[in-house]
């Protein structure tokens, strides 16, 4: 990192003495208060006070009628696909997935959390491209899928960087097809949408619905999630799904398989002692998003995009976009990167590698799926129709797609909550200085 600290282009800065995270944990006091709570009491188990009032407070808070706390957003994912299959295509041997031999739309550009679990369930994931109006899933393209794939009948759909999606579009496009829905609202918990005239949350727009308290997230556990829906009978299931699916026999009597994705009560202790800061973790959070906004304004650059008529997003996640033209020549191979630099331009990589040198973390837009070396043999569809093998040596244009394309221009900034404005003044100072 010596390069950028002898670099004339940076004469004068100094790096952070304390790092500059891109979204760490915010704690306030009363998590601890609740941790000890459940010490004291001797509830250091998958069952007490804390886990009943966060489950409370968050079903409330969202608008559903349960809430059921996990031990992760992958687990409730995990459940959450598991119950859609079933319901789709009823209960597999103990050996098998529930979405054996059947294919799921899903997400492209989101973390494989979302949707892994379609694999856990021996499903076949294809990846649905995204569209440029909030980085989500692309209604077009899902439109498109459903031509080439009309007997699908499960979407897993992902708000990324807590950013909602069209979900007014995709909702009726599943409806049309007769499909159901997982939302992943990990990353967008407190994010609102307009659906149908009213505002609701995140977390209430899928048939099965999830949320994340990862250490990164807009208030955390430390890990944990949870499953939200309306309907008792799902609720019951995930809960009897992630206590080892016990029978109410005197001894341990299983009829189906089961999983141990129950929250712990420390855990949820220090859920309930952030939940009170949830709403001011997201004003801080929008606060970064319009300082970036304001003092990257003269950039040939923007910030990730969302519908102002349509969502009120968290703003877990600042991110910005460069402009094509202002693009500076960027390689990446499967795990290693060249860039270089030229006078008005600049890249991801070279943003992230100058953030890095002055100890701030920022992070590449999360890679999108269909690029994944695991996931490449599967379909990808973008609005065009199939997404694989759309270009060749005699067919003119480079075969790229949305999400491949903000990947490659876009980046994630430091968007810590403790982060202050004078700090948040250095940062964008080192982006303007990479374009010099
Ligand atoms: C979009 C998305 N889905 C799912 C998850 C998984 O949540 P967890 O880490 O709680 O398992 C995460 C983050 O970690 C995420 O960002």
């Amino acid at each position: 990192m010596k390069r950028f600290t002898e670099d004339p282009r940076f004469a004068g800065i100094m790096p952070f003495e304390k790092k500059i995270w891109l979204s760490s944990p915010t704690m306030h006091g009363d998590e601890q208060h609740w941790v000890d709570d459940a010490i004291r009491t001797n509830w250091v188990s998958t069952v007490g006070a804390n886990i009943n009032e966060v489950e409370k407070q968050i079903a409330e808070y969202i608008g559903v009628k349960y809430a059921v706390a996990l031990s992760c957003g992958t687990a409730a994912l995990h459940l959450a696909t598991k119950l859609a299959g079933e319901k789709l295509y009823g209960q597999a041997r103990p050996n098998a997935g529930t979405l054996q031999g059947h294919k799921v739309f899903c997400s492209d550009m989101t973390f494989d959390a979302s949707i892994n679990p379609v694999a856990y369930e021996d499903g076949d994931a294809i990846f649905i491209d995204t569209e440029p109006d909030t980085w989500n899933m692309s209604p077009e393209a899902l439109e498109k899928a459903f031509e080439l794939y009309p007997d699908v009948r499960l979407i897993v759909v992902a708000h990324l960087y807590g950013t909602p999606g069209k979900m007014e579009e995709i909702r009726r496009i599943a409806e049309a097809h007769g499909a159901l829905i997982v939302e992943d609202a990990a990353e967008s918990l407190g994010a609102k949408y307009k659906l149908n005239g009213e505002w609701v949350e995140t977390g209430t727009l899928g048939n099965y619905n999830c949320i994340s308290f990862n250490g990164n997230k807009i208030i955390t556990g430390s890990a944990g999630g949870m499953f939200l829906t309306n309907s008792v009978e799902d609720a019951n299931k995930v809960r009897k799904w992630s206590t080892q699916s016990r029978e109410a026999a005197p001894w341990y009597q299983h009829e189906e398989i089961g999983y141990n994705y129950r929250m712990s009560n420390i855990i949820a202790g220090v859920v309930r002692g952030q939940m009170p800061y949830l709403e001011a973790h997201i004003a801080q959070k929008k606060a970064i998003y319009e300082r970036y906004k304001a003092g990257l304004s003269d950039l040939p650059v923007r910030m990730n995009p969302f519908d102002a008529e349509k969502s009120q997003p968290n703003f877990w996640l600042s991110c910005m976009i460069i402009d094509e033209d202002a693009m500076a020549p960027q390689v990446r191979g499967e795990q290693d990167y060249l860039y270089t630099t030229e006078p008005g331009k600049s890249s991801p990589q070279e943003i992230l590698d100058a953030l890095s040198a002055f100890n701030a973390e920022g992070r590449p837009i999360w890679k999108p799926m269909h690029m994944q070396p695991i996931y490449r043999t599967h379909a990808f569809i973008t609005a065009e129709g199939n997404g694989r093998g759309s270009s060749n040596a005699y067919i003119a244009g480079s075969g790229m797609d949305v999400g491949a394309d903000i990947f490659r221009r876009g980046l994630c900034l430091p968007s810590d909550n403790k982060v202050t404005p004078e700090q948040q003044d250095v940062i964008i100072d080192i982006i303007h200085r990479c374009f010099r």
